[in-house]
């Protein structure tokens, strides 16, 4: 089987997976949690170097304040729990997204477990916090004005490179396969640049559901598809 090099997930469902079991969002969120927790470290064992999630979106604080506080506290456990893992893993960790808009304790831990995961070059796990596709590519562009203006950049195109090394993902290739799970069939502001030449792979599965023999599935599919532009494109 030819993995892919990177993966990237929309991890969708909580909400309704809990619902069907006359439970509250919050439980789901909680068992997403710990399906994350588990399938990243399926994904660390199959020796596949880059894994990205989307775990709270610019558009997730329209939802209730006791939704949006059960995911913070929810990050904050993660956040802390990860640095074991990234020492076994010898694993990187990214939060990519806009980090001034999480609260100031969670900007703390972010740096923190970034700057111990600094130098772990086994795999790379981005987390998406407060992320929007156009909201990154609004802060690169901004970012760019500002570097031209200064004369930091080289005068002329604005090449694909350069779009590349301004963005959150900075450096890290794209992904060959991106999942959502769930049943929705949309891109919900995910990785809008990095995603032009990405496979896709939707299933109804809910995110808590979601596990290896899923996982497989999803990279069989990848496997069968005409990959024309080769590994890079
Ligand atoms: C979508 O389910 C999921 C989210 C908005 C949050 C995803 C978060 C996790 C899996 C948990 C935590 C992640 C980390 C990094 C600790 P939904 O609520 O949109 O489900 P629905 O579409 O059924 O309502």
């Amino acid at each position: 089987m030819n993995l892919p090099k990177h993966i990237a997930i929309i991890l969708d469902g909580n909400g309704r997976w809990a619902k069907q079991r006359k439970m509250p969002r919050s439980y789901g969120h909680i068992v997403g949690t710990a399906n994350l927790d588990k399938m990243c470290n399926v994904i660390a064992d199959m020796g596949i170097r880059y894994l990205t999630v989307y775990a709270f979106s610019t558009e997730n604080w329209k939802r209730s304040q006791q939704e949006v506080g059960t995911l913070m506290n929810l990050f904050r456990k993660y956040l802390k729990k990860i640095e074991r893992d990234c020492v076994k893993r010898e694993m990187r960790v990214r939060i990519i997204g806009d980090k001034t808009g999480m609260p100031s304790d969670i900007r703390e831990m972010i740096d923190e477990l970034e700057g111990m995961s600094a130098n772990y070059d086994k795999m790379l796990f981005q987390i998406a916090l407060n992320y929007g596709g156009r909201d990154e590519i609004e802060r690169a562009v901004t970012r760019i004005a500002d570097d031209a203006r200064k004369g930091v950049l080289p005068e002329g195109r604005i090449t694909s490179e350069i779009i590349d090394s301004y963005l959150d993902t900075a450096g890290v290739p794209d992904p060959d396969l991106m999942i959502r799970t769930s049943g929705e069939t949309r891109i919900s502001n995910f990785l809008l640049w990095q995603l032009a030449y990405t496979e896709f792979y939707f299933t109804d599965v809910a995110w808590p559901d979601f596990n290896k023999k899923e996982l497989i599935r999803a990279i069989e599919y990848y496997n069968g598809r005409d990959r024309r532009f080769g590994d890079a494109r």
